[in-house]
């Protein structure tokens, strides 16, 4: 069947659709139901299922005589090591440390969270949780000590798992100072910590609460797979919203399996046996999926990377990955080619690989732009898939099915929905709009399998995010248009998220940090077209009356502010001291159309504008720091 057929197939009876898959997974009790809808709007799917998520990605491996295949690879330029783990001993690793973890209390539905660099026990970790039935909730390594505090507050652990460090390039990340920072800022505290101590930095233990993960597992007893209800959480992860307070994205153990095993047969052409590298991290939902869930599933052989695509040593290191290992799939964000078609314009580090294992390459995370997609398909020499979909939704809502049948590209577009999503594009009105016309990109109700059921214990936040403003529709939070041939073109936010090298980020959040400066007023804080990193947030701040500071020292003290409230991944290195913001009558910042003027673009006089002469001294104060940046 192409994709057509089977997009038809799935419209005709979704329900159907989704139980001829459920024998892609091994259950405790195998589901008789598809979808639960008695608490609609929101939805669940395989309520009368039961199952375990880390059994299906090992254990299941192991019994079916595959324990000696290669589950997990591990190469980290940035510290040299190499190594690779079977099937055998992940399950091994994995019981264990679960065993510890239960020794310790840990059960059913208590959550965890994990602080951990790109290290296989990261994966460990998960997993162990995942075999108990403890909640995992990974917080990325480059959000600071009040960003995880916030997450602990909200996941409220039972346990933190985390590693000594982490390396970034020309410098070690001392990850233990910032979790003792986050515990003491947090009201919850945890009862234990678990560390791992690495070799580049070993971690100072506080006695009676940290425990070396070492120690703790060396003598642990392993424990079989907590049967969990197809509808129990699996993971919880937070992701951007538009305030500073993040959103815990509910995954459920049934729905997600289900979901990523067809989406490894059917987008990724990835199966048992095949090696898949996704250059992400286990801190975003692209790494919970697809470096460590979905391969793991059907029993492929995933990539664990610690370094980056340029600089660790150089621009060919995907290159020799991919030779050296194999890979069939590679899966990163558009960022990362093209830093690395920076760095090597004409592609000559490929010469020195062997890349004629990889059949295709998916970019997701951000915008891919035709330059990119077009640079990767000429030197790689294999289609460039461009898939969309978010944190929310754990796999794409729109792709090209390359395992079921590669459709035609058209630069810029993501192709078309997967099964179980009907994508409409809607107006403000609610309606839908014609063909070619953009409009607000919203997804009939219930989504599939593997979506977020609700947001952790923020069902009413779930509603208005998401639900509210188009009844019936899911609202995604971008913007776009559908084409004649049914394809999606996904253009912009309609609020105030920004994307930074694939990174989702809150303005918001950043103007709530760069307000508590004692100096700054008012703030407002936009995303500007960046060539690398696709956009890059520019902070405007208005000083306190009479504050007569260093522009330069004000604006490097609000720097470090951020890097030291959010993290070094908001790459917030930009700002510009302003007179006024841009404002409507009401009193609603006009941060489109700021970001719109850095970006050289055309832009409309709001007619609720407040003060249009504002503007103008926008358009300077951005000419002074090199704005725009294009044409
Ligand atoms: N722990 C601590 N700090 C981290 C970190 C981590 N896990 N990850 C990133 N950082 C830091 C970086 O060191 C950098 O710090 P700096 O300001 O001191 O230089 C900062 O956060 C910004 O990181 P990033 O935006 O990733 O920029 P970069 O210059 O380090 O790398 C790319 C740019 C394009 C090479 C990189 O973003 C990349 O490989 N992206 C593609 C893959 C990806 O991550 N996709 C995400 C979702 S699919
Ligand atoms: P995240 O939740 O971090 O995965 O970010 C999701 C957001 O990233 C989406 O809502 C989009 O705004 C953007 N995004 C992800 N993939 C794509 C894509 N292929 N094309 C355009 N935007 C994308």
């Amino acid at each position: 069947m192409g994709y057509r057929e089977v997009y038809d197939a799935w419209k005709k009876d979704p329900e159907g659709f989704w139980l001829d898959q459920v024998d892609l997974i091994d259950w405790d009790k195998r589901p008789t139901r598809a979808l639960d809808d008695s608490a609609a709007p929101l939805y669940g799917w395989f309520p009368d299922s039961v199952c375990n998520t880390c059994y299906n990605a090992l254990d299941r491996h192991v019994e079916a005589g595959h324990g000696d295949r290669t589950a997990v690879i591990y190469d980290s330029p940035v510290t040299g090591v190499k190594d690779q783990f079977t099937y055998s001993q992940m399950l091994d690793r994995v019981s264990r440390l679960a065993g510890a973890l239960a020794a310790r209390g840990v059960t059913k539905g208590d959550r965890v969270v994990l602080y951990m660099p790109m290290i296989p026990e990261a994966l460990v970790a998960m997993l162990a949780c995942a075999r108990i039935g403890a909640i995992h909730s990974v917080v990325f390594g480059g959000f600071a000590a009040s960003e995880l505090s916030v997450r602990i507050d909200d996941a409220k652990p039972k346990a933190i798992i985390a590693a000594s460090c982490g390396i970034e390039p020309g410098r070690t990340v001392a990850y233990k100072p910032m979790l003792d920072e986050a515990i003491d800022l947090s009201e919850h505290k945890p009862e234990f910590t678990m560390i791992f101590q690495r070799p580049m930095l070993q971690a100072d233990l506080i006695e009676g609460r940290d425990h070396s993960w070492r120690e703790i597992t060396a003598g642990a007893e392993p424990v079989g797979c907590t049967p969990m209800d197809g509808m129990d959480p699996l993971y919880v992860l937070y992701t951007s919203g538009t305030t500073g307070q993040p959103k815990g994205v509910v995954r459920a153990n049934a729905g997600h399996m289900v979901a990523l095993a067809w989406t490894m047969r059917n987008i990724y052409d990835i199966g048992a046996g095949d090696v898949m590298f996704t250059g992400s991290d286990v801190g975003w939902v692209v790494g919970h999926s697809y470096i460590c869930y979905a391969p793991l599933i059907v029993g492929a052989t995933t990539i664990v990377f610690e370094g980056k695509p340029v600089g660790t040593p150089d621009a060919g290191t995907f290159w020799r990955l991919i030779d050296d290992y194999k890979v069939k799939t590679l899966f990163t964000a558009p960022t990362a080619f093209r830093a690395i078609k920076r760095d090597d314009p004409h592609g000559e580090m490929l010469t020195k690989y062997d890349t004629s294992s990889l059949k295709h390459l998916f970019l997701a995370g951000e915008r891919a732009d035709p330059d990119t997609i077009q640079w990767a398909s000429d030197k790689l020499g294999v289609p460039v898939i461009d898939h969309w979909w978010q944190t929310e939704t754990g796999f794409a809502i729109a792709a090209n099915p390359a395992g079921l049948e590669l459709l035609p590209i058209k630069l810029g577009s993501p192709s078309v929905p997967m099964p179980g999503y009907e994508v409409h594009i809607l107006g403000e009105d609610g309606h839908e709009v014609e063909p070619g016309e953009l409009g607000a990109v919203a997804i009939k109700l219930p989504l599939p399998p593997g979506t977020l059921p609700t947001l952790w214990n923020a069902e009413d936040r779930f509603k208005k995010s998401y639900l509210n403003t188009f009844p019936g529709y899911y609202e995604t939070g971008d913007a776009g248009v559908i084409d004649e041939d049914g394809y999606l073109f996904i253009m912009a936010r309609t609020d105030d998220v920004i994307n930074v090298a694939g990174h989702r980020l809150s303005t918001g959040a950043i103007e709530e940090v760069l307000a508590g400066h004692p100096d700054v007023a008012e703030c407002a804080v936009i995303g500007a077209a960046d060539p690398l990193k696709g956009q890059l947030p520019i902070g405007f701040l208005c000083l306190n009356k009479g504050c007569e500071r260093d522009a330069n020292e004000l604006i490097a003290e609000c720097v470090r502010l951020v890097r030291q409230k959010i993290g070094p991944v908001a790459a917030f290195k930009t700002a510009v001291l302003v007179d006024r913001l841009p404002k409507t009558r009401s009193g609603k910042i006009l941060r489109g159309v700021m970001a719109k003027i850095a970006d050289g673009q055309e832009y409309r006089m709001p007619a609720t504008i407040d003060d249009p002469e504002i503007l103008p001294e926008i358009t300077v104060a951005l000419e002074e720091i090199g704005y725009p940046t294009v044409a």
